[in-house]
């Protein structure tokens, strides 16, 4: 009888203890599955501006595209040419460079080479600017510029504030 009691008790603990480790482990696999905290849910990505170094190409993620984010340094905005510069993107006092990290000929990733300020497309040596247009064909087009908005020091990807719906106007983006 003692030693049924005892056993009764050592299940019940073993059991507790079963439960706190499938507990924690739930957790941590929620914790592992939740999106990153520049991104929130029902398609849009929201990025602190303020954590980028300049000439520094950053790749983010929106629906699932990488974007490439770089800074540009203030010998880049001195000197900008007017196809540039309408495609820039200014947040507070910063420019950047913000675009769909995908080859406009057949979608490879090009490669962003900090010192000669441009990307490289390996796949069929398409060449871009550090701005995002094209310097070297195949590519038809410059990298395409998903739909943002500025809010304050945070960009929005995913929601079409005015500068986007200027530059979609113009045709400087699809
Ligand atoms: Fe980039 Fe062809 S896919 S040059």
């Amino acid at each position: 009888m003692k030693n049924s009691s005892r056993r009764g008790f050592m299940g019940k603990a073993f059991g507790a203890v079963a439960g706190i480790g499938a507990v924690a482990s739930l957790y941590a696999m929620k914790k592992s599955w939740d999106p990153l905290p520049s991104v929130k849910a029902a398609g849009f990505t929201t990025l602190d501006m303020s954590i980028y170094n300049e000439n520094e190409l950053v790749v983010e993620k929106w629906r699932g595209k990488p974007i490439f984010v770089l800074k540009k340094t203030a010998d880049m905005v001195a000197k900008q040419t007017e196809e540039q510069k309408v495609r820039d993107i200014k947040v507070g006092d910063a420019h950047y460079m913000v675009c769909i990290g995908l080859c406009t000929h057949l979608g490879c990733i090009p490669a962003y080479d900090a010192a000669k300020e441009g990307f490289l497309c390996a796949c069929h040596g398409g060449q871009f600017d550090w701005s995002g247009a094209v310097t070297h064909v195949p590519p038809p087009r410059g990298f395409d510029i998903p739909p943002f908005k500025v809010d304050g020091s945070k960009l929005v990807l995913g929601e079409a504030g005015p500068e986007y719906k200027k530059m979609k106007e113009t045709g400087v983006t699809l």
